[in-house]
């Protein structure tokens, strides 16, 4: 049994990794979460921890949370590329300023520290796979300071000796994503008959990685991980956005002319890939296919419309209607 710090754990993934580590490793846990549009405690509510709302930027919560756990594991985050285009000041606090406090914090209290990273600190790749060596080339605001997070994490461990590790996951998908995201996005929509936006010519690729999966790849390396090292913890199939989106309207049996393209994103990365074998020779492997998770995932939409529906009718219209309201019209 481990006690942990999880930070950013009412979100997607963070509230996914709680589960996995309170059910295959009976840990105790504590989550700090500010509770952004993104992070809700419902994701938490059936499940034993203490929880602290507070923003990883706030170095009086964060030291009072920190007080005799074993490690931090860092999810806390801004996370959607499109609003990191329009809005980057957040992006900018909370991967930069609320990093560094964590970082801090975790120095002070001589604890082990996990911070979740993503693909995208490495750029675009058209051939071939990203491994832990290939520069970091970030294309994005939230890209971008995702990076300068990692960069800071590798500081504090080859300037003070902090044992950090570092995780970088490919596209996640699964129960509780926010339906800003491709995946949950697209089959809301369907389900409501509403049009299912393609940015540019759809043909841009990402590694589908299954949120359970990354969860438990996390916890490798939380426990095997070498101290100032970094993992990539990529999914085991790669698709193109189109085939993603015609696939979700044959699960939803939704029609196809609700397909619309619109204009690209700003910047957009063409395709995505992470070679995982480093995560590999810590004995982590990936268990779910894409087809088979994506079914899973469609049908937990399905069945959960109380999770969603409070989503879908609150502050999302607003953000939905300035990201697309330009180009689509339904
Ligand atoms: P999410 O948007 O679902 O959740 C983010 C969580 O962080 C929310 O609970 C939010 O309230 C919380 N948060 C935001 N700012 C905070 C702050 N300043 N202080 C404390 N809490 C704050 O995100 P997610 O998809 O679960 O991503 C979690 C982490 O995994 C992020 O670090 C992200 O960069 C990384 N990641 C995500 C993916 C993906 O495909 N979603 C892939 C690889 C890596
Ligand atoms: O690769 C890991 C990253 O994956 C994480 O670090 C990010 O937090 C996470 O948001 C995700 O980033 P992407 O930008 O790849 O994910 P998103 O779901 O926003 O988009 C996936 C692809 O789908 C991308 O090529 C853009 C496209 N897309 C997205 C949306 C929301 C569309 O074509 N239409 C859309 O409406």
């Amino acid at each position: 049994m481990t006690k942990l710090l999880v930070c950013g754990g009412a979100g997607f993934i963070g509230s996914a990794f709680v589960r996995v580590r309170l059910r295959d490793h009976g840990d105790e846990v504590t989550v700090l979460d500010k509770l952004t549009y993104a992070g809700r405690r419902e994701n938490l509510a059936d499940l034993d921890i203490d929880f602290v709302h507070a923003g990883i930027e706030d170095p009086d919560a964060v030291a009072s949370a920190i007080e005799g756990v074993d490690a931090v594991v860092n999810f806390a985050a801004e996370t959607h590329v499109d609003r990191s285009i329009t809005e980057p000041d957040a992006f900018v606090t909370t991967h930069a300023v609320g990093t560094w406090v964590l970082l801090e914090a975790a120095r002070r209290a001589g604890v082990r520290y996990l911070q979740v990273s993503t693909d995208e600190v490495y750029g675009s790749i058209e051939e071939g796979s990203f491994t832990e060596s290939s520069p970091l080339a970030p294309s994005s605001p939230y890209s971008a300071t995702k990076a300068g997070a990692d960069l800071l994490v590798a500081s504090y461990f080859h300037t003070y000796g902090l044992p950090t590790v570092i995780c970088r996951g490919s596209n996640n998908y699964g129960p509780r994503q926010y339906p800003e995201k491709l995946i949950p996005l697209m089959i809301l929509n369907a389900l409501h008959g509403d049009p299912l936006p393609v940015y540019g010519d759809g043909m841009q690729v990402r590694n589908w990685l299954y949120v359970d999966d990354f969860a438990r790849g996390i916890g490798h390396v939380l426990a095997h991980g070498t101290p100032g090292e970094a993992y990539n913890v990529g999914g085991p199939d790669e698709c193109p956005n189109l085939d993603v989106v015609r696939r979700i309207i044959e699960l939803t049996g939704a029609d196809d002319s609700l397909l619309t393209y619109v204009r690209d994103r700003p910047g957009h990365d063409r395709r995505y890939s992470l070679g995982s074998e480093k995560v590999r020779a810590l004995g982590w492997e990936a268990q779910v296919r894409f087809a088979e998770g994506l079914e899973e995932t469609v049908a937990w939409y399905q069945d959960n419309r109380e999770w969603w529906e409070p989503i879908r009718s609150g502050g999302y219209r607003e953000y939905y209607a300035r990201q697309y309201g330009a180009s689509i019209k339904d």
